[in-house]
């Protein structure tokens, strides 16, 4: 037990704990929430619990309240509870004045009588309701916002919570919410290191140094290293520069290759080191391996292991056991899985205002040290179990890839029946079930993420016997979607051997340097191979492309890449492309003729000017 617990514990032996619970419904059944605290004697918050439900009737709510309360109450050493509930029914229920009958409610009424049962000493009491019962509005903003997550913090005397109620009367949540995104310094600084500097690896750690946190960001790669250490940043990213620049100043941030010296000085150990495919698309552990066997050889007390890295599921438990293996002697850690969700371009952001954090571990303690490691950003908490919290990683990617690979497939039939895709996903989009996000047609997805993880999940659905055809489809579609952009632009110029086609966009996406299975490779690689003569340009990404791809013709700009060139192929949406003076671009060419996969043109415009314009999907 480590000293900070012993503070949290009852103040005197036999002080009385307080727990005070609500469950809301919309309707009857209808969608409910579920709102819950726990307070010592002199009414400071020790624990909150806030969770969307699902259908429920606000009965069956008031006992998952309780519930949820209760459990997470394991652990504090409270002895005697009263239980306050502003239910009367609830409270003549479980004092059993009146009879449960329903089966919907037997279980949830013996799991109550279970968990009181575990005090000496138990109260029940129905308080009468008053205007914003913080568990009332906890149980509400579940409802509004689909919250979840069991949250357990060792909260501080006078802390207003996790998830404050507005102050009676002012009802100015984000106000409060202000409370809650102060920086560390008013609270203890974590000392971390982040193993592996890469993309993920450098946002992570700049962005927890940000927060106020001691981070030690490690590489074995030393030239990254010395690089970094003199503030030179190896990959485009917006806004991390000025992160990287801030905190290396502030002292908050440092950069070393010293894995064991960095590891022994952290309590939080992230491991973000690349996780590459093997042959059968399977992610590879071996950095992850090597990573845990690193940690048991200098583990010197108790740490936190978070699994950031994309890893199959069933990882947290293979880092688990790896450490265990090698360990000498036996030390308290913890292994907590702690998928990143960012997307490059805005990667800062995503951190510091991310959808969701994922937490999967079964170790309460784990799970109080990083609530504790992310208070100061905003977020929903979701707090699960490592296989699941595993899965919500490639689910998440591949359920986006799927909605990639929907769209193009739809445009494909556009093209043929002569609609246009940009309407129907906007008409598609309106409605909230499906929504905007990720229905842009184009040359097909890409990335360090998309493409490997699709392929790893396919392999854990093969290893686990079910037949992932839909996803199989989706790989398909996106592998079909890049020849087909290389068929139309042949079928633009009547054949490829000698013509000369002008590039723009070499990076998988808009606003990154990174190229990475970008589709704009895949397919500048099959014109090549058609004998098309390929002069490109992108605004970031041409060094990463130079050092992979040869056979074609670097310009200093976009006017340089289309002069002479029988067609000009827009590959990635950036701004600066769509600002173009295309007369210009015209006078240039040799012939008038675009092929826009990421239809971010103007055809109406374009053809005015004399332009052949070809787009996806419509
Ligand atoms: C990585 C994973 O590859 C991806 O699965 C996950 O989703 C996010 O983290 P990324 O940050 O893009 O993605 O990887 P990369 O840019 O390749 O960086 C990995 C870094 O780890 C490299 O700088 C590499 O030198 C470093 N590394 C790798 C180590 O320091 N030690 C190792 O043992 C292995
Ligand atoms: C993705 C996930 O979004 C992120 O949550 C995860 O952590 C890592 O993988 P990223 O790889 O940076 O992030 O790219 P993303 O913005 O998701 O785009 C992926 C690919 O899909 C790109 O090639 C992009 O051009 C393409 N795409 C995206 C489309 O073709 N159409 C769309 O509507 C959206």
């Amino acid at each position: 037990m480590s000293t900070r617990e012993k503070a949290r514990g009852p103040t005197a032996p036999g002080s009385w704990l307080y727990v005070y619970s609500d469950g809301g419904s919309r309707g009857n059944p209808g969608p409910a929430g579920i709102g819950g605290q726990a307070k010592d004697e002199s009414g400071n918050l020790l624990l909150e619990v806030c969770e969307f439900l699902g259908e429920a009737t606000s009965n069956v709510a008031e006992y998952h309240a309780l519930i949820a309360v209760l459990e997470a109450c394991g652990g504090l050493g409270y002895d005697r509870v009263r239980v306050r509930t502003d239910s009367e029914l609830l409270a003549n229920q479980i004092t059993g004045v009146y009879k449960v009958k329903s089966k919907a409610l037997r279980p949830l009424h013996y799991r109550v009588k279970a968990l009181l049962d575990g005090f000496r000493a138990v109260e029940v009491e129905h308080v009468p309701r008053e205007k914003n019962n913080p568990c009332d509005v906890l149980a509400n903003r579940a409802i509004d916002e689909g919250l979840s997550g069991v949250l357990k913090a060792v909260l501080q005397p006078g802390d207003k919570g996790l998830f404050p109620a507005p102050a009676a009367g002012d009802g100015a949540v984000p106000s409060e919410r202000r409370r809650r995104n102060e920086p560390v310094s008013s609270r203890k600084q974590m000392e971390c290191c982040v193993i592996g500097t890469g993309y993920v690896g450098l946002v992570t750690g700049a962005c927890l140094a940000d927060l106020g946190h001691l981070i030690t960001c490690v590489d074995r790669d030393s030239e990254k290293i010395d690089a970094l250490r003199q503030g030179d940043v190896p990959i485009f990213e917006a806004g991390l520069e000025a992160i990287v620049e801030r905190q290396v100043a502030s002292g908050n941030l440092r950069f070393t290759s010293d894995i064991r010296g960095a590891i022994a000085s952290s309590e939080f150990i992230f491991v973000t080191v690349n996780t590459p495919p093997d042959s059968e698309g399977k992610a590879d552990l071996t950095n992850v391996d090597s990573v845990a066997r690193e940690i048991a050889a200098v583990i010197n007390g108790y740490k936190v292991i978070i699994n950031k890295s994309t890893v199959p599921v069933g990882s947290t438990r293979r880092v688990e056991r790896t450490i265990e293996e090698s360990m000498d002697e036996y030390c308290e850690f913890d292994v907590v899985s702690n998928p990143e969700f960012l997307r490059e371009g805005t990667a800062v952001s995503d951190f510091q205002k991310p959808a969701r954090i994922v937490i999967g571990s079964d170790s309460q303690k784990a799970i109080m040290r990083m609530i504790e490691l992310y208070r100061g950003i905003d977020a929903p908490l979701l707090v699960t179990d490592p296989v699941s919290a595993e899965m919500i990683k490639y689910a998440s990617n591949a359920f986006l890839a799927t909605k990639v690979s929907y769209i193009n497939a739809i445009a494909n039939i556009c093209e043929a029946v002569g609609g246009d895709v940009r309407e129907v996903s906007l008409g598609m989009g309106y409605d909230e079930r499906i929504g905007f996000e990720f229905l842009k047609a184009g040359p097909g997805f890409g990335g360090s993420c998309f493409p490997k993880d699709c392929r790893a999940l396919l392999a854990i659905s093969v290893d686990s016997g079910y037949d992932f055809n839909l996803l199989k489809g989706v790989l398909d579609v996106n592998r079909e979607q890049q020849e087909r952009v290389v068929m139309k632009i042949e079928r633009v110029l009547g054949g490829l051997e000698g013509k000369k086609v002008a590039i723009l966009g070499l990076a998988f996406k808009a606003n990154t340097d990174d190229i990475r299975e970008s589709p704009a490779v895949n397919v500048i690689r099959m014109l090549l191979e058609k004998g098309a003569v390929v002069k490109a340009y992108d605004p970031q990404a041409m060094d990463n492309t130079r050092r992979t791809l040869s056979g074609v013709e670097f310009a200093d700009d976009p006017y340089q890449a289309v002069r002479g060139a029988d067609v000009m192929v827009l590959l990635t949406e950036w701004d600066e492309f769509k600002w173009l003076d295309y007369s210009r671009v015209g006078e240039l060419m040799k012939s008038r003729s675009i092929v826009d996969t990421r239809n971010c043109l103007d055809p109406v415009v374009l053809r005015k000017l004399g332009f052949a314009y070809e787009g996806i999907g419509r």
